[in-house]
């Protein structure tokens, strides 16, 4: 009997919002597990794109980048057409494109704030998934699955958030959204399992990415067009969401979780909703 070896991830990986942030992490932890390709999928400007690209390209791996709208449909079907002409198959799909939504409350928020933060976080899920799954049912299983064990056709991380299973005032188009993601991932985990393909979410706690940078600092109410006063708010607010969490989160920490939900391995986890968050949801308090 011997013992398992070679790289975890040899297949080809591809990320939506893979350009910065989580996003990028994963891609760059798909490089270190020795992904045979990775595509970048994303709407960020040249240079971002650019330092993503060659964060995974240091790993000696090869790196797609594709400029698509998750919520355009032709454009992220273009994106899985591209990266299959590329690299022949997708083997790991992660949908981390994602954005905030208002923190208006409820009876001051807007209809074009509600449906933007849906267009992207819920509907860009959906179309994500719809093409990655597609693209998946045609393909065969990836090589190096063991004796016995259930070929994999590919396995689809979306991602998801604490506001998939908790609130907080000001919040309601990005936790409504959030909690259609695991929605969806439920209903594509079970039409998935029929052709080997697993369909799950990841959960990150928080991770102080550039999406979340402007609320911390307290400029995202300038942001959204607000009075253009700062405030400290955010850093009070973020000290005790770190605290619940036991402590402040690496970006390759939700990097890892998402490379490992994707290997065969994983056979029988589908439709699971994992909370990558240091213990915050399970914490009845701030410490
Ligand atoms: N940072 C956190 O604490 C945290 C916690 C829970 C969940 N999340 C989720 O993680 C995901 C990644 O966010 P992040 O924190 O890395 O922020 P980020 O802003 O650095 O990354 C998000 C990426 O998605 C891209 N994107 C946005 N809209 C897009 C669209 N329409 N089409 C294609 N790409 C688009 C952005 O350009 C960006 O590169 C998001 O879904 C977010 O909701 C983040």
């Amino acid at each position: 009997m011997s013992k398992r070896s070679g790289p975890l991830a040899p297949g080809v990986a591809f990320i939506t919002g893979g350009a910065r942030g989580l996003g990028n992490a994963i891609a760059v932890s798909f490089a270190k597990e020795g992904a045979r390709g990775v595509v970048l999928v994303d709407v960020q400007d040249e240079k971002t794109f650019k330092e993503g690209k060659q964060k995974v390209e240091s790993y000696g791996t090869e790196c797609l980048t594709i400029r698509a709208d998750v919520t355009k449909e032709a454009e992220i079907e273009y994106a899985v057409q591209q990266a299959v002409q590329k690299f022949g198959r997708i083997d790991y799909a992660a949908n981390f494109a994602g954005i905030l939504g208002p923190s208006d409350p409820i009876s001051e928020t807007s209809l074009a704030d509600w449906q933007k933060c849906q267009d992207v976080n819920s509907t860009g899920i959906l179309l994500a998934v719809k093409h990655e799954m597609r693209q998946m049912i045609k393909q065969s299983s990836i090589d190096g699955i063991e004796d016995g064990r259930v070929g994999q056709q590919g396995s689809i991380v979306n991602c998801a958030s604490v506001n998939s299973l908790l609130s907080l005032p000001g919040s309601v188009a990005y936790t409504a959204s959030k909690h259609a993601c695991h929605g969806i991932t439920k209903a594509a985990a079970l039409e998935g399992r029929a052709h080997n393909i697993r369909v799950n979410a990841v959960s990150p706690g928080f991770l102080l990415t550039k999406l979340v940078q402007p609320v911390v600092e307290g400029t995202f109410e300038l942001e959204e067009g607000g009075d253009g006063k700062k405030n400290d708010a955010g850093k009070a607010m973020w000290a005790e969401f770190e605290a619940r969490q036991g402590r402040s989160a690496r970006f390759e920490e939700i990097g890892d979780v998402v490379v490992l939900m994707s290997l065969p391995r994983m056979s029988l986890v589908n439709g699971q909703n994992l909370f990558a968050d240091g213990g915050f949801t399970i914490n009845e308090g701030n410490n």
